[in-house]
C-alpha cells in the first residue's frame, strides 16, 4: 500500500514537473522574441505580468488539487497527526466475532478494545420504557461515537442499576476487555461487592469509567466489537467524523452454520426449527422464516453497500468472511491489521498461534494440533438436510454474492473433500479494479 502511495505520489510529481516545463517554454516561447523593440515596455511588463499570473494561477490549481488529494490520502492513511485509529467490528451473534475481536483485544497496550457495550442499549431499548424510541441506529450510533472519543456518558445512561458517581459492577462482559482489566482502570478491591461480570485473572474494584475514560485517552488504537450495528448506512455521520479515524470491519458467516449456532446456543428461540427438522417439513410461510430472511437481506444490503465503495467509505471497509480465518488465521490477522492501518503486534501474534493450534484434552491425552478448518465444519455434519434446504431458500443472493456454495443433497453436505466456500476475495485496496464486481455476485 506505502508503496502504491509512493508510486502514485512520484507519479503526480512527474506530470506536474512535466507541466510547469511545457507552461515556462510556452511563455517564454511567447515573450522574449517581443521583448527586443517596438513594444512599451511597461506595456510589455503588464503582458508579462498576465501571462506570469496566468501561469501560477494554473500551478495553484494543479497544487491545490494535488493538496486536496494529499489531504485526502492522508485522512485515508491517517497522517492527521493524531494517529488514532477507530475500528469497528460488525458482525451478527454467532458468526465468530467474538474470537475475531480478540484478535485486537490482545494487541497490547495501545488498545483500547471494548466487547459488545452496546449490550445495555439493546436492552434498554427492548424495555418498556426504550420501546418507544423509534430510531435505534441512531441510539447505537450516538453511543458509539461517544465510546470512540472515550466518552463514556452515552453508555452509563443506559446501565442499569445506574452507576454511582460513574462507578458499576455491572457492565456487561467487563471481563472480555483487556483495557478494561488491566492497570490502571483495576483498582484495589477494598471491600467485597456483588460484581455481575468480573475480570478474567484477576480481582479488581468495580469499573470506574472516570479512569476508564482517562486510560481511553491515553490509548492510540480502538476497537469495539458489536453485533447490534445492523445497516451500514447508518454509520456514515460517524465514518465522516472529523475528529475520528474510522475503519470498519464487517464479519460474516455462511448462514447455514449460523442457524446451527444459533440452535445450539439460543436453543428455545428455535423450537420451531427444531420441530421442522424432526417433522422433516416446513410450513409455507411462517414469522420466523421470514425473519431469518430479513437477517440475511440485511447482511447483503450492507455488503452490498461497503464493496461498492462509495466515497465516504473508501478505503474504510472490508469484509471478512469467517471461514476465511481457520485456514489462514495469520495470514488474515496481518490483513486485518494492515486494512487497520495498525502495526501487528508480537502480542496478538502469539494470541492467534496459541489459540488457532490449540490442543484437546481427550481423555487425558492431548491430541495433536487441532485442525480449525475442520471445527469451522463441523455444522455439515450437524445440520439436518431440510434446513439447508430452508436456509439456501431463505438467504440465496446473500450466499451467492458472500461465496457460500448451495448443496443439492445430503452427500454433498457431509463429503468433506467438497468445499462450499467460493475462492473469494473481497479486496478493500484503493485500486477500483480490484473491487469484487457485485453484478456478477449478487442477484437470484
Ligand atoms: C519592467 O521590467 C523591467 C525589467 O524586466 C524593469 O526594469 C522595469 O522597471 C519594469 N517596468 C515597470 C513599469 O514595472
Ligand atoms: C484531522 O483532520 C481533520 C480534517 O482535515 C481535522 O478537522 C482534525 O482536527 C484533524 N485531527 C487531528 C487530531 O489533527
Ligand atoms: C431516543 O433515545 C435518544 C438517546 O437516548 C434520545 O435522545 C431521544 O430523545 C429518544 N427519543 C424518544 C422518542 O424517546
Ligand atoms: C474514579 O476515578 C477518579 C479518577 O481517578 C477519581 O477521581 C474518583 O474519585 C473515582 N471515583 C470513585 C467513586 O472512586
Ligand atoms: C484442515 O482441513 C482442511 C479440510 O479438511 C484441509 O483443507 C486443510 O489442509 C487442513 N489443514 C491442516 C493444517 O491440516
Ligand atoms: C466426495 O466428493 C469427491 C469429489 O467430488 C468424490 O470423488 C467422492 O467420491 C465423494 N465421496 C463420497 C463418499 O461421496
Amino acid at each position: 500500500l506505502r508503496m502504491k502511495f509512493w508510486c502514485a505520489m512520484a507519479f503526480i510529481t512527474f506530470v506536474t514537473l512535466v507541466f510547469i516545463g511545457s507552461e515556462i517554454k510556452m511563455v517564454f516561447d511567447k515573450f522574449p522574441k517581443k521583448q527586443p523593440t517596438n513594444i512599451p515596455l511597461d506595456d510589455s511588463n503588464a503582458t508579462e505580468k498576465m501571462a506570469f499570473k496566468r501561469l501560477l494561477s494554473k500551478l495553484g490549481a494543479i497544487f491545490s488539487q494535488d493538496q486536496e488529494e494529499e489531504e485526502q490520502e492522508d485522512l485515508a492513511m491517517n497522517m492527521n497527526g493524531s494517529g488514532h485509529k477507530h475500528i469497528l467490528l460488525m458482525a451478527t451473534t454467532r458468526s465468530g466475532s467474538s474470537f475475531v475481536g480478540e484478535f485486537f483485544n490482545q494487541h497490547g497496550e495501545n488498545m483500547f478494545y471494548l466487547f459488545e457495550p452496546l449490550w445495555h442499549v439493546k436492552r434498554f431499548l427492548l424495555s418498556p420504557a426504550g420501546a418507544r424510541n423509534t430510531s435505534v441506529s441512531s441510539v447505537y450510533r450516538d453511543v458509539l461515537q461517544k465510546l470512540f472519543l472515550c466518552d463514556f456518558s452515552g453508555l452509563e445512561k443506559f446501565i442499569s442499576p445506574p452507576p454511582q458517581q460513574h462507578v458499576t459492577t455491572d457492565l456487561f462482559s467487563r471481563g472480555s476487555s483487556v483495557s478494561l482489566c488491566d492497570d490502571p482502570v483495576c483498582t484495589p478491591v477494598i471491600k467485597h461487592v456483588y460484581e455481575r461480570y468480573h475480570c478474567k485473572n484477576r480481582q479488581c474494584g468495580p469499573l470506574n469509567f472516570t479512569l476508564a475514560s482517562e486510560s481511553c485517552l491515553s490509548k492510540q488504537y480502538y476497537a469495539i466489537k458489536s453485533v447490534r450495528v445492523i445497516h451500514l448506512d447508518t454509520l456514515k455521520p460517524f465514518v465522516e467524523d472529523p475528529r475520528m479515524d474510522v475503519r470498519i470491519i464487517q464479519l460474516i458467516r455462511d448462514p447455514r452454520a449460523v442457524l446451527v449456532s444459533r440452535m445450539v446456543a439460543f436453543s428455545s428461540l428455535y423450537e420451531k426449527w427444531k420441530a421442522w427438522a424432526q417433522q422433516g417439513q416446513v410450513p409455507e410461510d411462517d414469522a420466523e422464516m421470514k425473519k431469518f430472511n430479513k437477517r440475511c437481506d440485511h447482511l447483503r444490503v450492507s455488503a452490498e453497500l461497503g464493496l461498492s465503495q462509495p466515497s465516504w467509505l473508501k478505503h474504510r471497509y472490508m469484509l471478512v468472511r469467517y471461514e476465511d480465518i481457520p485456514c489462514y488465521p495469520m495470514q488474515k490477522a496481518e490483513e486485518m491489521y494492515k486494512f487497520m492501518g495498525i502495526p501487528f503486534s508480537s502480542q496478538a501474534r502469539e494470541w492467534i498461534l496459541k489459540n488457532t493450534h490449540t490442543t484437546r484434552k481427550v481423555t487425558g491425552l492431548y491430541s495433536t494440533q487441532r485442525n480449525s478448518s475442520e471445527q469451522s465444519e463441523k455444522w455439515r455434519f450437524s445440520i439436518p438436510f431440510i434446513l439447508v434446504q430452508v436456509v439456501q431458500e431463505l438467504c440465496g443472493p446473500t450466499m451467492k454474492l458472500l461465496g457460500y456454495k448451495f448443496v443439492e443433497d445430503k452427500n454433498t453436505l457431509t463429503n468433506k473433500s467438497i468445499s462450499l466456500l467460493e475462492d473469494k476475495v473481497f479486496y478493500w485496496s484503493r485500486d477500483p479494479s480490484l473491487a469484487v464486481n457485485l453484478q456478477n455476485t449478487a442477484g437470484k
